[in-house]
């Protein structure tokens, strides 16, 4: 496994769409078990292919939470939401902004596991912004796009 260098605002490939994954191979493993790790150093919920350079739809995912699993999602996608709701939000792309923006209260989310297999996941809370999130990556989206104008705070990083 190894750290994979996370691309930040203003490099282009954050704004691309990424392709569907056919072949579900240990090459797509290894990219989800990097993406894994490079989300654990830099302490995110989330990350997209793009964001490691890869225009690919996959996406993994951490809630940090007892008795949650790591996600690592093979070509995800909403088949249904659910109310709405404001909150916080940031991105690994973003190092130190945050803002207010409005997501789904509930995401049904299709997709394939890291082996193929069809998965579907309900998420609520802190799962449900996660999953739309990083899913908005896999089509050039960014939180940035969809803030409530006004909130966006830029926050100095403690040494
Ligand atoms: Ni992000």
């Amino acid at each position: 496994m190894a750290i994979r260098k996370v691309r930040e605002e203003g490099d282009e490939i954050l704004r691309k769409k990424s392709k569907e994954v056919e072949i579900i191979d240990d090459k797509i493993r290894d990219i989800l078990n990097d993406m894994v790790e490079t989300l654990h150093k830099y302490n995110g919920v989330g990350l997209a292919g793009p964001q490691v350079g890869m225009l690919k739809r996959i996406i993994v995912i951490d809630l940090y939470e007892e008795g949650t699993q790591i996600y690592k999602l093979v070509n995800p996608r909403i088949v249904k939401t659910k109310g709405s709701v404001e909150l916080e939000e940031g991105c690994l792309s973003f190092p130190d902004q945050y803002a207010k923006i409005i997501r789904p209260e509930e995401v049904e989310v299709e997709a394939q596991d890291e082996n193929g297999k069809k998965v579907r996941i309900v998420g609520k809370g802190l799962l449900a912004q996660a999953l739309a999130h990083e899913i908005d990556h896999l089509d050039g989206i960014l939180f940035v796009d969809k803030i409530i104008p006004g909130t966006l705070e830029k926050v100095t990083p403690e040494e």
